[in-house]
């Protein structure tokens, strides 16, 4: 049975990924310390989720791990040699990054690099897909022209049609400490894949929602938008 490592696999996108592919046969350990609660409060609790995922998946197994411990991650990865790995793992708000800028840049850029290099030294053909964001544009495409449409704004040149490309440029912009953290995290995957020949691959998101996000004011506003309506709160 080929074996997945995904990180913050008790969150909203890396518990999508580990039931997806638990369904598909393969072993699937996850790396998770729930700090979304030591960021975000209770609301950012994510132990129900790792609970659920406990419960419903025979093959998934929870590892209480904190992706900045590097001797942790090290032994982790030499342990289990993944055939690949989903890293998932962040501080993700914004708003929050500006008040624990360490604390933001250790997991984001710090447990990043530590991942990769535990992956080059234990598996270094297994591919290595991280979730980036869209923030790692800060504000420039901001400066892309707009033009009304009936119900909506679009942008007025056809080249965007199809969204912005990831050649857009990531620097000369304002990103927040957030976006920056997650744009060192970004540049260091690509440079795995560049520099060490690893299929590395970093995929920019963004507003991503859905019944498994512990969602708080600060992330997964659409998730708490949803509850505080169902909860008749203003
Ligand atoms: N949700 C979105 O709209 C969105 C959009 C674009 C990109 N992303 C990116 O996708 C990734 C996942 O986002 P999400 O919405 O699933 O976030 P999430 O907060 O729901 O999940 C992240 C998980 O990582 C865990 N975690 C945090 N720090 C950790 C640490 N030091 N060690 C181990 N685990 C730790 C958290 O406890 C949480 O369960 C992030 O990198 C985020 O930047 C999310």
């Amino acid at each position: 049975m080929k074996i997945l490592l995904v990180t913050g696999s008790s969150g909203l996108i890396g518990s999508e990924v580990v039931e997806s592919f638990s369904r598909d046969g393969w072993q699937v350990h996850g790396v998770d310390n729930n700090m979304r609660a030591e960021f975000f409060g209770p609301g950012g609790d994510t132990r129900w989720n790792q609970q659920r995922l406990l419960g419903s998946l025979k093959n998934f197994s929870h590892h209480e791990l904190d992706i900045r411990n590097r001797p942790a991650v090290l032994a982790l990865l030499r342990e289990l040699k993944p055939a690949a790995i989903v890293h998932t793992a962040a501080q993700p708000s914004h708003d929050l990054a500006a008040s624990r800028p360490f604390d933001d840049f250790d997991v984001n850029a710090g447990g990043t690099l530590n991942l990769l290099e535990a992956a080059r030294l234990a598996c270094p053909e297994s591919p290595f897909v991280h979730m980036s964001t869209n923030k790692v544009y800060g504000d420039a495409p901001n400066e892309i022209g707009l033009k009304e449409l009936e119900k909506r704004w679009d942008y007025a040149d056809p080249a965007y049609a199809d969204g912005i490309k990831e050649t857009f440029r990531i620097d000369q912009s304002k990103h927040s400490l957030f976006g920056a953290s997650k744009v060192a995290a970004d540049v260091m995957v690509q440079e795995y894949g560049r520099y060490f020949g690893m299929p590395t691959c970093a995929l920019r998101g963004g507003c991503l929602t859905g019944p498994n996000h512990s969602g708080v004011e600060l992330h997964g506003f659409l998730s708490y938008l949803i509850k505080c309506n169902l909860e008749g709160r203003t």
